[in-house]
């Protein structure tokens, strides 16, 4: 499946598909609005009344200590698990009581906090089983890929600078490029909103910069919208418009990298624990 041919030889030209939404023009609704939202396990309170907006076509980042819910604001957003009060849209529409696919579909989708990929499979065949959030059913995994869906494979690894790896076991790229091909899964899928829980998380330091690259491009170039935890500050620092910060639970503060940087609520609770 997928033998390198003739066309495939020569590396696609990266062009933002499909025609996308005004990139950085961020829109004056935000395209997703978090409204008193709490979550509780058992006694546990997750997340306590929590209130948000993420800007259309910005990049906004989500901080706070370990375990102060940032993941359990992400599963709720993307219908991971129901909250248990408040509100959650996404382009006006009521989302917090619908389902993971459903959602998907809508265009908003999630990467992981740990890499999901199949390792025995190549870098092409891993970004073809990954569209079934667009499609109908996980039988798209043992169907014939349209040559449509294979370009646009090709064209989206060489947009992470994965391209000449593209045959290549997934199991067998560094780390750093495994990120970067579930980055590019995620995009084969056409969302309209990506939230990545730390992206960077355990990537060298010197791949670092490849992947914000990315990252940006994937922000200006294709206009999709951000939201991104991260823990490295000076990654969050240098990519965000917007940052909201998580402590026990709790929104603790919100406000530009700058304000962030110098909020000393944000100091004592996070910064400062490290
Ligand atoms: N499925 C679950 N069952 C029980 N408790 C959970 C569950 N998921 C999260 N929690 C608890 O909710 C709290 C918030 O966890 P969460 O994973 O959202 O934090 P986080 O900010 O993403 O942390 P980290 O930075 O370590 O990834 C923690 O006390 C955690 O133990
Ligand atoms: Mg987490």
């Amino acid at each position: 499946m997928n033998a390198p041919d003739a066309r495939t030889q020569e590396a696609p030209a990266v062009r933002a598909e499909p025609p996308t939404a005004a990139g950085r023009q961020a829109d004056s609704e935000p395209i997703i609005t978090v409204r008193g939202v709490t979550k509780t396990f058992g006694g546990v309170v997750a997340n306590h009344n929590i209130s948000l907006d993420v800007a259309r076509g910005q990049i906004t980042g989500l901080i706070g200590p370990n375990g102060s819910g940032k993941t359990t604001l992400f599963n709720s957003i993307v219908g991971y698990h129901p909250i248990d009060a408040g509100s959650i849209t996404f382009e006006g529409r009521e989302i917090s009581r619908m389902r993971v696919q459903q959602i998907a579909r809508l265009g908003l989708l999630r990467t992981f906090q740990q890499t999901r990929i199949y390792g025995k499979m190549n870098c092409v065949d891993n970004m073809l089983i990954s569209i079934p959030h667009r499609k109908a059913t996980v039988l798209d995994m043992f169907a014939r890929h349209s040559r449509e869906q294979l370009e646009r494979a090709e064209r989206l690894l060489h947009f992470v600078g994965l391209y000449e790896k593209r045959f290549l076991r997934a199991g067998d790229l560094s780390f750093g490029q495994q990120k970067l091909l579930e980055f590019a899964m995620a995009l084969m899928n056409e969302p309209t909103v990506l939230l990545l829980d730390e992206p960077t998380a355990g990537i060298n330091p010197t791949l670092i910069n490849g992947l914000i690259d990315r990252l940006k491009r994937a922000n200006t170039e294709l206009g999709i919208t951000l939201l991104i935890i991260e823990h490295n500050m000076r990654v969050i620092m240098n990519m965000a418009d917007t940052i909201y910060c998580l402590a026990h639970g709790e929104l603790l503060a919100s406000g530009t990298p700058e304000e962030i940087q110098n909020d000393q609520r944000v100091i004592d609770a996070y910064l400062g624990a490290h």
